[in-house]
Order: structure tokens, then sequence, then C-alpha cells
């Protein structure tokens, strides 16, 4: 399991510790500057399909609950681009602003989850 540990210094420009190991992340738009509360908020937008609890509830759309924000920003900024092409999502992200998408990723990266591996 990767654990990645906000620090205080993951407000400025992008800088993550992953497993004890610090990377330096080239400063994007602040992705790390994300409202939880907001996020909580317009995430509302997106349960139909993702589930508010980041647990999809169609089976052609994927979870989610504790993905690294660092991986959603991307691929929203992606499907906003037009670089990663999907009919519905690329009309969502359309529409989604910087903020937006910091303060989304940063509400599903917040979700607690925990696995099983099978036996
Ligand atoms: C109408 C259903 C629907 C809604 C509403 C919706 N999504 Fe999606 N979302 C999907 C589907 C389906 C995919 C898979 C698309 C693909 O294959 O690229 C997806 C993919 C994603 C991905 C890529 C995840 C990954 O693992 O690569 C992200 C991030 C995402 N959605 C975020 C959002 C956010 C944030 C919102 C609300 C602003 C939202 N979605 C609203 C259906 C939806």
């Amino acid at each position: 399991m990767i654990r990645l540990l906000r620090t205080p210094l993951s407000r400025g420009p992008g800088r993550l510790l992953v497993g004890g190991l610090a990377l330096v992340l080239a400063p994007s738009a602040g992705w790390a500057a994300g409202d939880l509360e907001a996020g909580k908020v317009k995430a509302k937008a997106c349960a139909v399909c993702h589930g508010i609890d980041g647990i999809a509830k169609r089976p052609d759309a994927p979870n989610l609950a504790g993905q690294n924000d660092f991986y959603l920003a991307g691929q929203l900024r992606n499907y906003r681009s037009g670089k990663r092409i999907h009919a519905e999502m690329g009309i969502i992200a359309k529409d989604l602003s910087d903020q937006d998408i910091e303060d989304l990723v940063r509400y599903y990266a917040a979700i607690e989850i925990t696995v099983t591996l099978p036996e």
C-alpha cells in the first residue's frame, strides 16, 4: 500500500511525501490547494455515476474513492483538454475550472478506503 502524506509544504509548488521519499513535482496550478468542503458539495454533481462515497454506481464508471489527487486531477484536465476522450466526461470536465478540479480531487482523495486481498 502506498500512502501519500501531505506536508505543510504541499500547498506550495506541489511537494509530496511518498513512502518517505520526497518528490518535488513540477509546479502546476497548485493542485494540492483544493477545499475539502467545497469539493464535497461539487461532488454531488458526480454522484449519480461515481457515488457520493466515490464508489461507482454504474459498471462503466470507475471508483474514485481514495484515489490520489495527482492522478485524478491529471485525468480531469485530460478530459477537459480532449487528450483523454470520453463523451460524458468530456462534457462534464469542459466546464470545470482549475479550482473545481482541485476541490473535487481533494474530496475524493480524502475518502478513506480499506482493501482486503483475495485469499
Ligand atoms: C453520467 C455519468 C458520469 C458523471 C455524472 C460523472 N462521471 Fe466521471 N466518469 C464516468 C465514466 C463512464 C468514466 C469512465 C470514462 C472513460 O472510460 O474514460 C468516468 C471517469 C472519470 C474519471 C477518470 C477516473 C480514472 O480512474 O481514470 C474521473 C477523475 C472522473 N470521472 C471524475 C468525475 C467528476 C469529478 C465528476 C463530477 C464533476 C464526474 N466524473 C461525473 C461517468 C460519469
